[in-house]
């Protein structure tokens, strides 16, 4: 695997689950793949679960890593061509990715949206600067518009947790709801376009529901049902997946980047898991406490919010040792 963004980079997605419960198994089986190989993990952002969990998925496969805050101890970088440096950024990113990619053999970058043009951040800028010039396979660790490793964790915590459930053969499947939920700053949508890409593609009965004005880019929402009344939405699912995000920008692309609403009747409280299926409640974390979710539910038993971040780990692990095979 050369590059991982999308939900197809994975191939069969039955195939990369049991891969995953295979490593899940024993997470040291492949130390000989990574064995002097190195994972330059680039951050322009900042990072707790994606950080840690990529760096300890590299190591569990026996290789070395190199952690680089940009922002932090390197040259401010100009990601502009054409554009004439004499101002406070030293090095252009043309330079800087080749040299990146001589000092290791896979790289991870996380670079969230700026909000500054919805073209640049959906057209992907700065990540494809990195595939094309770094010589390395590049692996996102949240882009402007998508976070494949919260997803693919996403999805692997979903499967353990429904074959909980019905543990028998013909199982039906789980009603999975992606809820916006309110956040006082304006939050990229990378998670939620993710999370619908990945959701459409598995084995799932999947409805996503948002205030008008927030409809996700239909390049990764496609056909999935949009539901604005909340409330309806959450009735017999099985899992609730709460999300902040700002304005996609669909409907208004001059609302792009917007908080649109702060309406705290969107916050998930027990009244509103009251109308699942006693649905597991799922975040990808940082999450704002009383805002986007209620103490009592994400401290209930059935909030999954931290096995979900541990197979953070996992889902990491499979897609490095996929680029370490193809090297
Ligand atoms: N969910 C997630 O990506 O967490 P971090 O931003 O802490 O890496």
């Amino acid at each position: 695997m050369k590059v991982f963004q999308h939900v197809h980079d994975l191939g069969d997605l039955a195939t990369a689950l049991r891969e995953a419960q295979d490593i899940k198994h024993d997470r040291f089986q492949y130390q000989h793949l990574g064995r002097n190989k190195t994972a330059l993990l680039i951050f322009f952002n900042n990072s707790l679960r994606t950080r840690l969990s990529t760096q300890k998925a590299a190591m569990n496969l026996g290789m070395n890593v190199i952690v680089l805050d940009v922002n932090q101890g390197a040259w401010k970088l100009e990601t502009e061509r054409g554009v004439v440096m004499d101002g406070d950024k030293s090095e252009h990113l043309l330079e800087a990715i080749p040299v990146m990619g001589s000092y290791c053999d896979v790289i991870g970058v996380r670079s969230f949206a700026t909000f500054e043009s919805r073209k640049d951040d959906y057209e992907e800028k700065i990540l494809n600067q990195f595939i094309r010039y770094s010589g390395r396979p590049v692996f996102f660790m949240e882009s402007a518009t998508v976070h494949p490793l919260q997803a693919f964790a996403d999805l692997i915590t979903i499967e353990e947790y429904w074959a909980q459930r019905q543990p028998t053969a013909g199982r039906q499947r789980p009603k999975v709801v992606l809820t916006w939920a309110p956040h006082p700053k304006a939050l990229p949508q990378a998670v939620p376009n993710s999370f619908a890409e990945w959701m459409r593609a598995a084995d799932v009965d999947f409805v996503v529901t948002h205030p008008e004005g927030y409809e996700l880019d239909p390049k990764f929402v496609g056909d999935a049902r949009v539901e604005y009344d909340q409330r309806k939405a959450f009735e017999g699912a099985d899992f609730i997946y709460a999300k902040n995000w700002s304005c996609p920008g669909v409907t208004r692309p001059e609302d792009y980047g917007k908080v649109l609403s702060k309406d705290r009747s969107w916050t998930v409280d027990a009244a509103h898991m009251a109308l699942t299926n006693n649905a597991f409640f799922m975040h990808c974390l940082p999450v704002r406490r009383n805002m986007i979710v209620s103490d009592d539910v994400i401290e209930a038993p059935t909030s999954i919010v931290i096995p979900e971040a541990a197979n953070r780990e996992i889902s990491a692990q499979v897609v490095l040792k996929r680029m370490l095979e193809t090297l």
